[in-house]
This record gives structure tokens, sequence and C-alpha cells, in this order.
């Protein structure tokens, strides 16, 4: 027997469809039951082995200190965190930038996509005196992972971004500096450095134009750090990291190959922290510490760092470089297309200019191929105007193995190509 249960208007928020939960399920099926699929729609961190190998060696390490495993799965953490595991990073990083981080300036949250949906709900949507606030996605395209996060409707604003375009088929996004209106309505600026799914990394003057912004408007700047440094350090080109008082920074476990331990770590003012920690607590009480014990010593002694540095980003270097390869071999001088410079993150990011159908239908006739990508058009949420380039991009990722990387791209080749002959 089914029951038609009525749901609230959250309930069914969550249910609409598109967006994160159709990819999720999408990728869920090709990774568990589809094994013909060529994955490249996911932000999956690559199995890189050099790496694996460390996460199983610290997992053996932890089994054989009887006292600290058994504390570790026993007890429930304090909801901010592992106490020692919130020093170890306030240290690494102070030590790292020069910082002033205290413990009661970090909170761990079950991953970071978690830290998005406290923060965002804990600083826009309505508030008690009836006003609607909004956060400002300073440069859109922007992740699509935030755009059903709103409890509320509509809880972003979004500004197309400036294309450079750089030769025949290179481009590169700016902010609009010059369009960029910050009303009272906007409750906080959001960015993600490097950018998913552009690849982009804001400059350090574009980032410390929006830092003096949101200062001077007395609004948080969220940077979203999920693959920056100084961990992952999946970033190709110098970005300095920033903090202040009124900047919130996320950073993640996931892309240095333990999404599965699902461990985000916010960095804020005493506020923001003791508001995340008590999303924390009333939520799901505490964080899974898995992550956290495995990589508490690698933090402290700066072996993180280090992994970051000489393992981690060559190895994405190097896969976005061969990718890149194969896009020029597998496109030619007469397929239209335009990549976005490759700054950061897992993942390439197609223009074709013109395309005479939309994204989504491409994704489809590539699904029908076992090519999984993700199409453009849901990264483009919170827009006021149309815009035709946001029917005109896909995601790519090139973190998978080289075959599937060098079929897929051929394969997507194949079908541009024949999109464009309609
Ligand atoms: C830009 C960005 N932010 C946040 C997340 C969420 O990461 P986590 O696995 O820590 O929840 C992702 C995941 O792919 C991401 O790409």
């Amino acid at each position: 027997m089914s029951f038609d249960f009525k749901f609230s208007a959250f309930g069914e928020k969550l249910e609409q469809k598109g967006g994160i939960v159709d990819l999720m399920k999408d990728l869920g099926k090709a990774l568990n039951e589809q094994t013909s699929m060529r994955m490249m729609g996911g932000g999956n961190p690559a199995a890189i082995p050099e790496v694996q190998s460390v996460w199983r060696k610290r997992t053996v390490e932890l089994l054989a200190e009887e006292n600290n495993f058994n504390s570790t799965l026993v007890n429930y953490d304090p909801p901010s965190g592992n106490p020692k595991f919130l020093s170890a990073v306030a240290k690494a990083l102070n030590h790292e930038y020069g910082w002033d981080l205290e413990q009661k300036n970090i909170a761990i949250t079950s991953g970071a996509q978690t830290a998005f949906f406290f923060l965002f709900n804990i600083l826009a949507g309505e508030f008690v005196n009836g006003q609607k606030k909004k956060i400002l996605l300073p440069l859109a395209p922007e992740y699509i992972g935030y755009a059903n996060q709103g409890i509320t409707q509509d809880i972003f604003t979004a500004q197309p971004a400036i294309i450079e375009e750089k030769g025949r088929n290179r481009f590169k996004y700016h902010v609009d500096f010059e369009q960029l209106k910050i009303c009272n309505e906007i409750a906080a600026i959001c960015v993600s450095r490097p950018t998913n799914p552009s690849g982009n990394v804001l400059t350090d003057q574009e980032i410390n134009q929006l830092s003096e912004i949101s200062r001077s408007k007395k609004i948080p700047l969220i940077i979203d750090n999920a693959y920056g440094n100084p961990f992952p350090g999946v970033i190709f080109t110098e970005a300095t990291p920033i903090w202040d008082e009124h900047i919130i920074l996320t950073l993640s476990l996931s892309k240095l190959g333990l999404p599965g331990t699902r461990t985000g770590i916010v960095i804020g003012s005493e506020k923001i922290i003791s508001s995340v920690t008590a999303a924390n607590a009333v939520v799901g009480l505490a964080n899974n510490n898995i992550g956290q014990a495995l990589t508490l010593p690698l933090i402290e002694s700066g072996e993180l760092i280090n992994l970051s540095r000489n393992l981690i980003r060559p190895f994405y270097k190097e896969r976005m470089l061969r990718a890149r390869s194969y896009v020029e071999n597998a496109f030619g001088d007469t397929i239209p297309y335009k990549l976005h410079e490759s700054e950061g993150a897992f993942f390439l990011w197609f223009w074709f200019p013109g395309l005479p159908i939309t994204t989504i239908e491409l994704y489809e006739k590539l699904k029908e191929r076992n090519v999984l990508v993700v199409p453009g058009e849901y990264f483009f949420f919170g827009l006021e105007d149309q815009w035709n380039h946001s029917h005109e991009c896909i995601r790519v990722t090139f973190s998978q193995s080289e075959n599937i990387v060098k079929e897929g791209i051929k394969i997507i080749a194949e079908e541009v190509s024949k999109s464009y002959e309609v």
C-alpha cells in the first residue's frame, strides 16, 4: 500500500526535480551499477595510489593505537569537532599564512556541503522582522551543489561573469565589478575558489576587492576552498588564501581522497562558528570523526601540506594537461569549442558558442553513448536575465583514468560535431 503523505514547503522543495539530486543519483548509478559508463560527471577525487596508500597506512596505525581507536569509535565528539583536530588546523594555517586563528574560529561539519546548507540558511532567507535576504554569487556559473540548499525559495542572486576570450579556443571568466550591486537584500557574498565548474581561480586582486566590498558592507564573504590551498592544493596558478573576521573560509578533506569520511572545515568569526556548532548539535549531535583521526598527525607534522604540494597537485595538473591535449586532437580545427583556462579543480569547462541544442539535450545524447558529463545549465542559478551562454557549456571531469577520459572526449567531440550539423 502506498500513502500519499503531504509534505511541507521545505519537503516539496527537497523533492524538486533537477540539479544536485538527479546528478548524484545518475552518478551513484553509474558508479555502482553501470560499469560501462564513462564517469566524467562527478567531483569524485581520483584514486591516486600513493595517496591511497597513505590512508591505508594511517588506518593501520590508528587500529594499533588501541586507546585512540577505541575512544574515536565510542565517543561523540563535541559538536564543533575534535578539539585536538581543531587546534592542529588552527596551528597549521597560522604557521602557513601568519593568521591568528584559535580553536573558537573553527568548526567541523559533515562535509563542506553541509557547511553550506548551514551557512546559507543561517545568513539568508526570512528574518524575524519579515525581511528576506539573499546570498550573492558574484560570478555565475557557480557550484551546482549550492543551488537547492535554501530552506526558503530563491535565496540566491547571481551576477553573470565577464568573458575574456583568449585566442581561438580559450577563455576566462572575471567578476563584473561595475555591475556588482550590494543592496540591503544581500546577506553575504559567496565564491568557490578554484571555481567548480569552470576551473577558474579568482585572482588575488579580485578576491581582495570582494573582501573590501564585504567588509565595507558589513556582510560575510564566504570562500569555498574545497580544491584550494593549503590542502588539497589542486590549484595551478598563484593564489593567496585570505582570512579575516568578515571572511568565512571552508575547506574539506574530500578532495584529498577522503570524501567517504564526510569532513568539512569552517573557519570564521566566533559568532559564525558558534552558530555552525549549534546547527551540528541540532541536526546530527556530532560529526563523523574518522577523517579527523586519520589526518590529525599529518596536519600536526605538516605532511598533509607536503602531500598536497608534491603528489596531489602534480597528479591533477598532469591529468588536466593530458585531457586538454585529447581535446585538441579530438576537436581539431573544425569543431567549434572553447575551453576555460584550467587554473584548478578537476574539470574542463567547455563552451560551444552558438550550439543549436541545449546542453541538457547534449547530456542525454552522451549518456546514451555511455559518457556522463554535467550540463552547464545547472550552474547558472540565481541569474535574473536569460543568458545564451548558460545553454552552451558542459563540465567534464578529468580525474578518471586516462582511457576513460580519452574515449569520453572523443565521443563528446563526435556528438558536438553532429549537434552543430542539425
Ligand atoms: C566547490 C565545492 N564545494 C563544496 C563541495 C562539497 O564537498 P564535501 O565533499 O566536503 O561535502 C564540493 C564537492 O564536490 C565542491 O566541488
